[in-house]
């Protein structure tokens, strides 16, 4: 057999360990083909596992967190167990001990539920642990209804917590936003000094994640100028595409891109070596002003990750309710020998100490928090429509008060 044929016929192989067929009941990318990276993160304690998720090319990473507990491993926020996810896992298991315990720490974190009846059916006998408040969108459903197993499932807190001897269990929220409730659990894994967390904090760092080594077609879709450019692989396309994939991702509509007429964006299409799906068949309806990463210097660290709340929860979630965060805050402050923050999204591990939590306390609490103009103007446009709708209550703790 040629080496040519081997290698097709592997990376067939990688292909279907990849495929997650779910993905229509959340149609996200990269929809049916989830690479995922796995990693030590601290010898013998911490494990992550991560996968590119998001919409139209605006993709960042997902992770899913193994620790060692007594007597096996714990998951903290579930991803799509592929084959090729399942692999790692199950060689964690035979030389750790068997999966006991997956956790949902979040109520609001579709992303994050969505695989969850796939991952606990993978793990038959480990104890299912939600954060109470679950919702569902569009319709709200029973956990059971949506393959949830009612028999082995527990909810945070009314039910205790997974090894509290050896896992701080840290609420943040609840907070009414309408369709639902906001609430996570972080939790401090005491062993290894390390915070997990869901959504409430985030590490981004100008150096592309290591997912699109795989595949940086998202990042240099939007490294481009206009549509009729091809995708040019090189260091600084990368660079400049993750910056600005982190604008969209973190704003929604970034400050300095406009969206240019239908005629100019056609005009600029379907040119030669550009009629392929890859490339959006060169369809690229932005247009980014000169100076536009001046706008992401308070967004992306430059030789390590700026830890920070994310824009998209500081102006639609909290926008009314800082204290809650800051309450949660002080809360984590009490991790004395706290060394690392493991999000579940962007970077991870990233140095986090007590001494950070302080000075991001302190920054929060003098900052115009919830801002409303430059990057942040499309956020507040979007929260003042909701507000304004009633989708979103004007007081989000009134109806925890009550
Ligand atoms: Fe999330």
């Amino acid at each position: 057999m040629s080496i040519a044929s081997n290698k097709t016929k592997k990376s067939e192989a990688n292909r279907n360990n990849q495929i997650w067929s779910w993905w229509p009941l959340f149609p996200l990318y990269p929809y049916g083909r989830k690479r995922t990276i796995f990693k030590e993160i601290v010898a013998n304690q911490i494990w992550s596992f991560e996968q590119l998720q998001g919409i139209y090319y605006v993709a960042v990473p997902i992770r899913l967190i193994v620790a060692k507990i007594p007597g096996g491993l714990m998951l903290y926020n579930p991803l799509p167990p592929t084959k090729e996810l399942l692999k790692d896992l199950i060689e964690l298991q035979e030389k750790h001990g068997p999966v006991t315990d997956i956790v949902l720490p979040t109520a609001s974190g579709l992303e994050h539920k969505i695989s969850l009846p796939s991952l606990a059916r993978s793990f038959s006998k480990a104890t299912i642990w939600v954060c109470p408040g679950q919702w569902s969108f569009p319709l709200n459903l029973p956990l059971s209804w949506i393959g949830i197993p009612r028999r082995r499932t527990k909810v945070l807190s009314q039910d205790g917590f997974p090894h509290p001897d050896i896992c701080k269990w840290t609420s943040l929220g609840p907070i009414d936003i309408g369709l639902g409730r906001f609430q996570e659990f972080s939790c401090y894994h005491k062993r290894s000094k390390s915070l997990f967390v869901t959504d409430a904090l985030v590490g981004i760092e100008s150096k592309p994640p290591d997912l699109f080594e795989l595949d940086p077609t998202p990042i240099l879709f939007h490294s481009r100028e206009i549509g009729c450019q091809t995708l040019e692989d090189t260091k600084e396309a990368r660079f400049r595409g993750w910056k600005r994939l982190v604008l969209f991702a973190s704003f929604l509509k970034p400050y300095k891109v406009s969206i240019p007429s239908v005629f100019e964006v056609l005009k600029n299409s379907f040119k030669p070596g550009l009629r392929n799906f890859k490339s959006h068949f060169g369809i690229y309806p932005f247009s980014w002003e000169k100076d536009w990463e001046d706008s992401s210097r308070d967004l992306i660290g430059s030789t390590k990750p700026l830890v920070q709340v994310a824009p998209v929860l500081e102006r639609l979630v909290f926008p009314r309710s800082k204290e809650t965060f800051l309450n949660w805050l002080s809360k984590i402050s009490q991790h004395r020998d706290m060394k690392r923050l493991i999000s579940s999204h962007y970077s991870a591990p990233v140095t986090f100490s007590k001494n950070d939590v302080n000075q991001l306390r302190k920054s929060i609490s003098k900052k115009n928090w919830a801002p409303n103009s430059g990057n942040w103007a499309f956020l507040d446009w979007v929260d003042k429509k909701l507000v304004k709708l009633g989708v979103v209550p004007k007081d989000p703790l009134k109806s925890f008060r009550d």
